[in-house]
């Protein structure tokens, strides 16, 4: 295979609101992004990704996308951007921006003009149907709750699959799919050297629009089976690639949930849709359906299936994006491990456990910290517009108040958005301002400066990882992935080996020790001191075998 730059990526994922705030407003911008980069190129990343920096009206925190091509004013401007994009590649480091082509925000002039008239030529960039029986056209439920359809004042409803300020765009519509082509180059010219790609597997929807069997006491139904991974979603894929990506040579990574193991080939093998997908299953492990209130009770061992099965599935047929945080997410401390078990020895084997599987390695703003979920008090502190639609959903399936707030407030998306914390300083160094999220209180201990001082800090660990990842880029992106110790409990250990070279991570998440019989080896990292024979509880090692 050819060598392209980036097989040596490792993504930093920031969100822009809450990195670093540089004019004292309470909300993170691109300067104050500019202003860190030496941070991140301390930490050794080559790859920063932006969520989106787009003009917004702020709904979904800029996946509401108002004006493809100018910067959200809230984060500077587009000479910002340039300036930024600049600085970071003095810097060593490569910008993707987060493209959102599943849907607009409502405030978009494409669906204002397509409001106001039904001849307009913008009508048919977004999904317009009739109603049936005075309701929306079917029983569709909308990935943030209740129907997936709002009514124009013409009386036509349009179609949103996530909020209702976010119509989706018709990719039926040729003209609508050239518009954005246009954009994506427009962006390459900006100096951006690709993009992370949100949402794309639900562009294609079923055209028969017809019902589901309804699946929850709302009388609705999740609108996946008839617009995510829909038969001929390939068709705009392909033509996407070839018309945006491919002449550019862009990095793209899609959040590309619903992908079979059959179709990765498709999406991701050579002259794949994309460089790299995201996987979901074992960051969503925690959950039994998409309801934040239904929890799997997952085991070790589920978890372990899930990475394993993954693994085997890219198999000499494309590169992974292994990740254990972003934005969606709660904090991974709190998701993986039980409270007596967030010791720092144990959030840095959850990072050794994920960080030399195959493919492009993502952190996210914070995870480098050890960063813990937010004690969230009441309803009314969150942001997120799904957080409210979760916790309706959960009272509506009969929880009690307080279940559905401890529920919503374990599994929050806003836990991963609060400010980074930087110092031990008034609001973390964040802002000189309040926050537009709480700073988490835990930032007199949990800071970057302190732990950039302490050679023990989970952020020198993670510092660690990455010198050992860029040292063996190539095994690590490419080498076999091997199981080990799989009849072991709670313990998830592989090899990874390429030209004769075999590096073994071992993870382990039990309360015993566990027995190692290793042939002659060198260790290269340790989340605690270990013994010749075993591996502490809840540690992890990493050795390179002689
Ligand atoms: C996935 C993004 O990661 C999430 O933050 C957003 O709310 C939805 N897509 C809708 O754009
Ligand atoms: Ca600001």
């Amino acid at each position: 295979m050819q060598k392209l730059w980036w097989h040596d990526a490792i993504v930093y994922q920031v969100y822009p609101r809450s990195f670093q705030d540089s004019n004292g407003d309470g909300i993170g911008d691109l300067p104050g992004i500019t202003a860190r980069l030496s941070y991140l190129q301390a930490l050794g990343i080559n790859t920063l990704w932006l969520c989106p920096t787009f003009a917004s009206p702020m709904v979904d925190n800029g996946y509401d996308i108002s004006d493809y091509y100018a910067v959200n004013p809230e984060f500077g401007t587009l000479e910002d951007l340039r300036a930024l994009i600049a600085q970071a590649q003095a810097h060593g480091i490569r910008v993707l921006l987060d493209l959102v082509l599943n849907h607009t925000s409502d405030q978009h002039a494409w669906f204002q003009s397509a409001l106001e008239s039904p001849s307009s030529p913008y009508r048919d960039f977004y999904i317009f149907r009739d109603g049936v029986d005075g309701g929306p056209p079917n029983n569709w439920r909308s990935n943030f709750g209740g129907s997936a359809w709002v009514q124009a004042p013409d009386g036509q409803y349009y179609l949103h699959v996530f909020a209702r300020e976010q119509p989706d765009l018709n990719w039926e519509n040729p003209a609508m799919r050239s518009a954005l082509y246009e954009m994506i180059h427009w962006w390459m010219d900006q100096g951006v050297a690709g993009f992370r790609i949100d949402a794309i597997c639900f562009i294609k929807k079923d055209q028969s629009f017809r019902d589901l069997p309804p699946d929850g006491p709302d009388g609705l139904a999740d609108v996946a089976p008839r617009c995510l991974v829909q038969p001929g979603i390939e068709d705009f894929l392909a033509e996407m690639r070839d018309a945006a990506f491919a002449p550019r040579q862009a990095f793209t990574v899609a959040e590309a949930n619903g992908v079979l193991p059959e179709q990765l080939q498709n999406f991701i093998g050579e002259n794949g849709f994309f460089s790299t997908i995201f996987d979901f299953t074992y960051t969503d492990i925690d959950l039994k359906s998409g309801n934040w209130f239904d929890a799997s009770g997952f085991t070790w061992r589920d978890m372990r299936d899930a990475i394993f099965a993954n693994q085997a599935s890219l198999q000499g047929v494309g590169h992974g994006a292994p990740y254990l945080e972003n934005h969606d997410q709660m904090r991974s401390p709190n998701k993986y491990l039980k409270p007596h078990q967030r010791t720092d020895s144990a959030i840095k084997a959850l990072g050794m456990l994920y960080f030399f599987l195959q493919g492009i390695p993502f952190v996210y703003q914070g995870q480098e910290l050890g960063m813990g979920n937010h004690p969230w008090q009441s309803i009314d502190d969150f942001d997120d517009v799904s957080s409210r639609a979760q916790y309706e959903a959960a009272l509506a399936y009969g929880l009690s108040e307080a279940e559905a707030l401890a529920a919503i407030a374990h599994r929050a998306r806003d836990n991963a958005r609060t400010p980074m914390l930087w110092t031990d300083a008034a609001h973390a160094g964040f802002s000189t301002d309040t926050p537009w999220l709480p700073v988490h209180p835990g930032f007199p201990r949990i800071n970057a400066e302190a732990q950039q001082q302490s050679d023990a800090s989970i952020w020198a660990f993670y510092r660690n990882m990455l010198r050992i990842r860029r040292e063996h880029s190539r095994l690590f992106f490419d080498g076999a992935f091997l199981p080990l110790c799989e009849d072991a409990k709670d313990v998830i250990a592989y090899e990874r080996a390429l030209d004769g070279t075999r590096i073994c991570v071992y993870c382990n998440f039990s309360d015993a020790p566990l027995r190692t019989d290793l042939p002659p080896h060198t260790v290269l990292l340790s989340t605690c001191p270990q013994t010749a024979e075993a591996i502490a509880p809840l540690s992890a090692m990493m050795v390179r075998m002689r």
